[in-house]
């Protein structure tokens, strides 16, 4: 089948890169022309596991091709996917200028019948407002080309994305139009084996399940983290708490960590996009705004325990990081929590030696050159000369590292972890000082 994707972002590249490797034929529209430039020499503007090697080998056998000119997207696809940014806006609604720039540029190239399908995070109603959008140009062109709108938001995992995409736990479709589920069935077969994985359902159900998903994850992670700083003044243990709570298949084991927060390009915006839709219709999400409220303070936690230990004196500190992106496995440095530690490190006249195993470029481009951050190029060297280490992302490399090397690199022998990825009695026997989320701060007895 011949599919289009506007947008090649993680969402875009993915779907264009999976869709091709079973076997369709996609072109990519982005309005980037240096990203389309790489993407055509096969080089990847983003890390994902495994996305370089499928976009290189679909580039060769020509099912996978790059464009920056709209018209040839909409001639080229049936299916018109939108995966294009919808970032927060300032009253933190979803903004949807990219989108409806995509709506509009199908509509002034429409002529034969085409399937535009919503990928990207759209509030409730938007389908409506891509219909209209391109329902209005065909007007002003007099023109009666036909298309449908379909909501199929995408459910896939940085740093699984590929995996995610290829064996979907669902795939959900709104639709008011029977001939364009089965469409979408036909395209989707090849990722929809074993068992029937298509959620059928009206569209503006399809646009709020996406929000629906992300609001509860988010809720949990914000649960456990009110938990774990209940659970610090209280002498317990957060993590005999997870798995006490996590044996039981009601709540289960997944997305109970206790952290420095979450970020990343999608709960924090669709948290509070969701929110904004709910005031928007008369209704006050006070459990939304909670959990929005209780990751504000906890990605700034790390801080403060910092902060206390040194008794506010940071001036001329430097801390080794372990970690930028907002999590293992990919380089996103959107809304990441690391950001809020090294701003606030800044801020008090401390110095940042940092190591994350791919997101340093994004880092750079973000921040600059400074003379108070220097990207590392391996974990050890971010120790060197360094005051104390903080942890801030989980990556595996982080989870067994040489403690002896660290004791001995350091000014102090302290570690701030961010996402309790020690053991606390062993840290202490290591001769550590051991601060983490929502268990009892370990020192060595002077
Ligand atoms: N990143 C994720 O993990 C994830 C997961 C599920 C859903 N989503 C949603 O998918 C959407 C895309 O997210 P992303 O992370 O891939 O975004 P991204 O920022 O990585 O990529 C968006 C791309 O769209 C391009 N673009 C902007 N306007 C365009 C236009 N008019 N025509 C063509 N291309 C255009 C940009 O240049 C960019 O390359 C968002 O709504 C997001 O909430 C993201």
């Amino acid at each position: 089948m011949k599919v289009t994707i506007y947008g090649s972002g993680y969402v875009g590249l993915v779907t264009g890169a999976c869709l091709a490797q079973v076997g369709n034929e996609v072109l990519c529209v982005d309005i980037d022309a240096a990203k389309i430039d790489r993407l055509r020499q096969g080089e990847s503007p983003i890390y994902e596991p495994g996305l370089t090697e499928m976009i290189r080998e679909n580039l060769t056998t020509g099912r996978l091709q790059f464009t920056l000119d709209p018209a040839e997207g909409v001639a080229h696809g049936l299916f018109q996917f939108i995966a294009v940014g919808t970032p927060p806006d300032e009253d933190g609604s979803a903004d949807l200028q990219h989108v409806l720039a995509v709506a509009e540029s199908i509509g002034e190239h429409l002529s034969d019948y085409r399937i535009i399908v919503n990928k990207s995070t759209v509030p409730v109603g938007t389908a409506d407002r891509v219909r209209g959008q391109v329902q209005h140009i065909l007007d002003e062109r007099d023109s009666n080309a036909q298309f449908d709108v379909v909501s199929n938001p995408e459910f896939l995992k940085e740093g699984a994305a590929i995996e995610d995409f290829m064996r979907p736990d669902r795939i959900v479709v709104g639709t008011d139009n029977p001939r364009t589920t089965e469409l979408l069935r036909a395209l989707y077969t090849p990722f929809n084996r074993n068992h029937d994985r298509i959620l059928a359902m009206d569209i503006r159900s399809a646009e709020l399940t996406k929000y629906a998903a992300n609001s509860l994850l988010a809720t949990k992670i914000s649960f456990m983290n009110e938990l774990s700083n209940i659970a610090e003044r209280l002498g317990a243990d957060i993590e005999h708490v997870r798995v006490g709570i996590g044996s039981d298949p009601r709540i289960g084991y997944q997305f109970i960590y206790p952290g420095a927060g979450y970020g990343g390009s999608c709960f924090p915006k669709d948290v509070r996009a969701l929110e904004r839709t709910a005031l928007d219709n008369d209704y006050t999400p006070e459990l939304l705004r909670a959990v929005e409220a209780v990751n504000f303070r906890q990605k700034r936690k790390l801080f403060d325990k910092i902060s206390t230990h040194y008794q506010g004196q940071l001036r001329g500190k430097t801390f080794a990081l372990w970690g930028l992106a907002f999590k293992p496995n990919t380089d996103d440095m959107r809304e990441a929590s690391s950001r809020v530690l090294i701003e606030a490190l800044w801020e008090q006249g401390a110095t940042v030696r940092a190591f994350d195993p791919q997101a340093s470029k994004e880092t750079a481009r973000i921040y600059g050159s400074r003379d108070d951050l220097v990207l590392c190029d391996c974990a050890e060297e971010a120790l060197q000369g360094a005051d104390a280490l903080a942890v801030m992302t989980e990556w595996n490399l982080f989870r067994s590292p040489n403690f002896d090397l660290i004791r001995s690199s350091l000014k102090e022998p302290v570690i701030f972890d961010g996402r309790n990825l020690y053991e606390p009695n062993f840290l202490l026997k290591q001769g550590f000082t051991y601060y983490s989320i929502g268990r009892e701060v370990l020192r060595p007895k002077p």
